[in-house]
């Protein structure tokens, strides 16, 4: 796999170290109010359950799958959900965890849908942010992120090209020949 990679851009040992970063931040803002962290499968798994032993406060956990409509619609904005939670969240308070922010669609619909299901509140951590590719429109703003990165490529740690390079422990950029061949 990694002679598929041009470079690593985040090596394990920075997404740890940012990882408890993030988690203590979490902690210390969260404090006796038990928040339920939803993990936005598959891409953020990964990410998701190193963040929540970063956390050492009580803590719920939770799971969601969503995705966008057909193929190559990410730019219409629409966005289906294939698993949803497993239980009501009125009155919670809720931290969406994903892997990146890109368009910004995915986050924007997740975090009106979870609004609009009476929590107390709802944030957004995701590890990876690329401002650059933020669609005309969008304003969604993560209240945690790990990492701003431009518009490269990237996989590994959760993130895929045709659902292979998710388990690489590190986050590589792709060689462009990988992906322009098929
Ligand atoms: C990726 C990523 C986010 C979304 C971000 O998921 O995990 O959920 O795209 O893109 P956006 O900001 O343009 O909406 P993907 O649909 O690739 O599924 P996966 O997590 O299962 O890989």
């Amino acid at each position: 796999m990694k002679n598929d990679l041009a470079k690593v851009l985040i090596s394990q040992e920075e997404i740890q170290k940012r990882v408890s970063e993030l988690g203590a931040q979490i902690s210390a803002d969260y404090v006796e109010k038990e928040p339920i962290l939803v993990c936005i499968l598959k891409g953020a798994s990964i990410f998701y359950a190193d963040l929540c032993r970063a956390i050492p406060i009580p803590m719920n956990m939770d799971f969601m799958a969503v995705s966008s409509y057909g193929n190559r619609t990410k730019s219409s904005g629409e966005v289906e959900i294939r698993k949803d939670l497993s239980g009501p969240i009125d009155g919670r308070h809720v931290i969406i965890v994903e892997d990146i922010v890109d368009s910004g669609f995915t986050l924007s619909y997740l975090s009106r849908v979870l609004s609009n299901r009476g929590a107390a509140s709802v944030r957004i951590c995701t590890l990876l942010d690329k401002p650059e590719r933020r669609a005309p429109g969008i304003t969604i703003k993560a209240d945690y992120f790990g990492f701003t990165i431009g518009n490269e490529f990237v996989v590994g740690y959760g993130l895929d090209y045709a659902e292979k390079y998710r388990n690489l422990p590190f986050i590589g950029v792709l060689k462009p020949e990988i992906y322009e061949n098929n």
